[in-house]
């Protein structure tokens, strides 16, 4: 099995790296950080792996090499790659603001758009974006990031019909609250979950090529009273 995941050193990413190096897959990953990619890959190495492939590059840009440098017959791409700005330092931002949407949309739904393709050429293989709960409804608290999960999600659910014709599947992970480095700063209460645990699920939403997941799952049954919400009650 040929395994590609860009944003490769993310917490969430990692875990998911190690399960597919215990099943014996060959993984290319790509990151922004050169020391820390090399350490993720060795450590897969160890896990299992067989063989780990690397490639360095600011997911800003290079989009269309990477999706060159990942090359054919592959099975499953992860794209989670992210980051998640302090909505109060960025309100006033406008600059801020469209590099964190940039980053989280735009370069996401362009790398989606290059694997598409590659895929639905070879009529294989499935596709797995980390979306986020955040895109259900835009809050106080983080419109910026929720708005660009939300163009993750609009995109995902079009072009999986389009994918769907080729044999190809979109599965779109949407986690609530999960201890990495990018919640790092935030306080932790007993809804968060383990990047180990979301690693699991999302192994397995890949494996059975499942269209939306929400992970833990409870929160589909939060993001749907979120929704429901009149928005005077959505202050937060
Ligand atoms: N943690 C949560 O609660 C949570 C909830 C819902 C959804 N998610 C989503 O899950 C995904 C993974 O996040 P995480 O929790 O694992 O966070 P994380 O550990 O902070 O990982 C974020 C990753 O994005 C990479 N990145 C940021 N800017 C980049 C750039 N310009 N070029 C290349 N890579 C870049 C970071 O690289 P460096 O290692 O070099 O910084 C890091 O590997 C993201 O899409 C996030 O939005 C997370």
């Amino acid at each position: 099995m040929k395994v590609a995941i860009i944003g490769a050193t993310s917490g969430i990413a990692q875990e998911v790296a190690k399960l597919y190096a215990r099943d014996g897959a060959s993984l290319f990953l790509v990151a922004r950080d050169a020391a820390k990619l090399d350490a993720v890959a060795a450590d897969l190495r160890v896990r299992g792996a067989a063989s780990v492939d690397t490639f360095v590059a600011d997911l800003r840009g290079s989009h269309a090499e990477v999706a060159a440098r990942a090359g054919e017959g592959l099975d499953v791409v992860l794209i989670a790659h992210g980051t998640l700005p302090d909505q109060r330092a960025v309100d006033r931002d406008p600059a801020a603001q469209r590099e964190a949407f940039d980053l989280n949309a735009t370069s996401v739904i362009t790398l989606i758009a290059h694997f598409a393709n590659v895929l639905e050429s070879a009529r294989h293989g499935t596709l797995a974006v980390i979306g986020s709960v955040a895109g259900d409804r835009g809050r106080r608290s983080n419109y910026v990031y929720g708005a660009a999960k939300a163009a993750v999600h609009a995109y995902c659910d079009g072009l999986r019909n389009r994918l769907a014709e080729s044999n190809v599947a979109l599965v779109l992970i949407k986690p609530g609250w999960v201890s990495t480095p990018m919640t790092a700063g935030l306080k932790q209460n007993p809804l968060f979950a383990s990047a180990a645990s979301l690693a699991h699920g999302i192994h397995t939403a890949i494996a059975k090529r499942r269209a939306t997941v929400y992970l833990p799952g409870f929160w589909r049954w939060i993001s749907i009273v979120i929704r429901l919400l009149p928005g005077r009650f959505v202050k937060f």
